[in-house]
Order: structure tokens, then C-alpha cells, then sequence
């Protein structure tokens, strides 16, 4: 493990994001909070790209979790992957300076959460995050209406919110192809992530959709052996690219 840099805003911004088309991104729901660092590490060690940090606030979901300072406490401990800060809290602005003071990179909130999420947007920004706006399940896509041209990532949930180890919904498939679609169009390089009930079995039609930023939580924490996991779903990922008539953006 190399030594905690002290300097955590310094590592966030320097980092550079992962060369991979496809990210794998485990969330810390599923992980063993009493050896986080430990777990974050292992995983990454394992193959993965970056590390997903659900907030959650009993509040904008029934369920409650951690906040910056646990952020603050991975950078301290050495991990030097990006951090996609997913908030499942209300309000939201109050917390954006204290995660970018955290460490995280990302930083992705749900539109029904913010009263300006306009604001919301460029708060993010100006303290040196990348914004993701989430849709839940139900939401509709024109929140992307005035907004997809400011975000560096769409992430579609493919469960309600608020608990890991949910079943996928498979009506999300559909939107995934309509973000996937929108965002060529835009020409830009938004990320598409998509979030909840992710296993190495489903994993190829979701990339076959368009995603290329896969979260998984129970999938991979749950399993024995994290790097045979994470290949497992970059073989099924690969076999998604090679599918004929696989859009190439
Ligand atoms: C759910 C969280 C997810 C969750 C995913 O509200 O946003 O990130 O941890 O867990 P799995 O992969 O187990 O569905
Ligand atoms: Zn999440």
C-alpha cells in the first residue's frame, strides 16, 4: 500500500480516469464497512475501475449510510481510483463542497432531490467533481432535456433506490439504448452507468444496450473470488462488443 497523501483534492483532480471502454464499478453497499479501505483496495486490486460510494439519508430513501468523511477516509488510506459519489440524499447541495473536499470525482445526484438542479449542476463543477445526474426507474428522461450537455455521466438505476441485492428491472434496457442513442448524438462523452441487480449473467445486455460504466454490488462483494468475478463479467462484456449489430460509437 503506498503512503496516504495528505493532499486528497490534489489526488481527485490528477487522477486520470481509467483507459478501459467498459468500467467496472463495485459499490461499498456490499462491502464489509468495518475494512473498507481493505475492501476497496482488494477490489480494485481485482480489476476494477473505480470505486461506487452510495450516500444514503433515510430521507430521499429509506436507508442510511456514510457520508464524506468515510470519502475522506479512503483517500487517507491510499486509494487512488476514481470515486463515483452517488447521493441519494435531500437536499443535496450542502454535501457537494464536502465530498470534492473528500476526494470524490464523480459526483451524481437524483433531479427530484434538488430544487435547482441547474445549480446543483454547476456546483459540482466549479468544485472540480464531474456531475452525473440519476434516474430512477420511473423517471422520465426528459430531466435530460436542458441538462445533458453539462454532465459527464447518466446514471440509470435499474432498482428502486435505497438497498443492495435488488432484482434488475428489465424495462430499464430500454432506456439505456434511448440515453445510449442521445448521447451520440450529442457527440459528447458522457458516461452511461447503469445501477442495481448487475450479475455476471445479465451484464452482456446491458452493455448491449449502450452502458459502459456497470455497477455491481452483491455481485462482486458477495462472491468469493473477486478478480474471477470481475473477469467473468469482462468476458461477458467482450461478448457483448463482438455482437453483431452492436452499435460502435
Ligand atoms: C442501490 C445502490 C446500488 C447498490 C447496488 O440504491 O445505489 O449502488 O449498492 O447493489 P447491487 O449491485 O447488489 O444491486
Ligand atoms: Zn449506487
Amino acid at each position: 500500500m503506498s503512503p496516504a497523501d495528505p493532499d486528497i483534492t490534489h489526488t481527485r483532480s490528477s487522477q486520470l480516469l481509467p483507459a478501459a471502454r467498459h468500467w467496472i464499478a463495485p459499490s461499498i453497499l456490499s462491502a464489509d464497512f468495518a475494512r473498507l479501505g481493505e475492501q476497496a483496495q482488494a477490489v480494485l486490486d481485482a480489476g476494477a475501475d473505480l470505486i461506487h460510494f452510495d450516500v444514503m439519508d433515510n430521507h430521499y430513501v429509506p436507508n442510511l449510510t456514510v457520508g464524506p468523511v468515510v470519502c475522506q477516509a479512503l483517500r487517507r488510506y491510499g486509494i487512488r481510483a476514481p470515486i463515483d459519489v452517488h447521493l441519494m440524499v435531500r437536499p443535496v447541495d450542502r454535501l457537494v463542497p464536502d465530498f470534492a473536499a473528500a476526494g470524490a470525482s464523480y459526483i451524481s445526484f437524483h433531479p427530484e432531490a434538488s430544487d435547482h438542479v441547474d445549480r446543483t449542476i454547476h456546483l459540482i463543477r466549479e468544485h472540480g467533481c464531474r456531475p452525473g445526474l440519476v434516474l430512477n426507474p420511473a423517471t422520465s428522461l426528459d430531466w435530460l432535456d436542458y441538462t445533458l450537455d453539462q454532465l459527464d455521466l447518466v446514471l440509470l438505476m435499474s432498482v428502486n433506490p435505497g438497498f443492495a441485492g435488488q432484482q434488475f428491472i428489465p424495462s430499464v434496457l430500454g432506456k439505456i439504448r434511448e440515453v445510449h442513442a442521445r448521447i451520440r448524438a450529442s457527440g459528447r462523452e458522457t458516461r452511461v452507468e447503469v445501477d442495481g441487480g448487475i450479475k455476471v449473467d445479465n451484464v452482456a445486455q446491458v452493455v448491449e444496450a449502450g452502458a459502459d460504466t456497470l455497477v455491481a454490488g452483491s455481485a462482486i462483494f458477495g462472491s468469493a473470488d473477486y478478480a474471477a468475478t470481475i473477469r467473468a463479467m469482462r468476458a461477458q462484456i467482450a461478448r457483448a462488443e463482438a455482437a453483431p449489430g452492436r452499435s460502435v460509437r
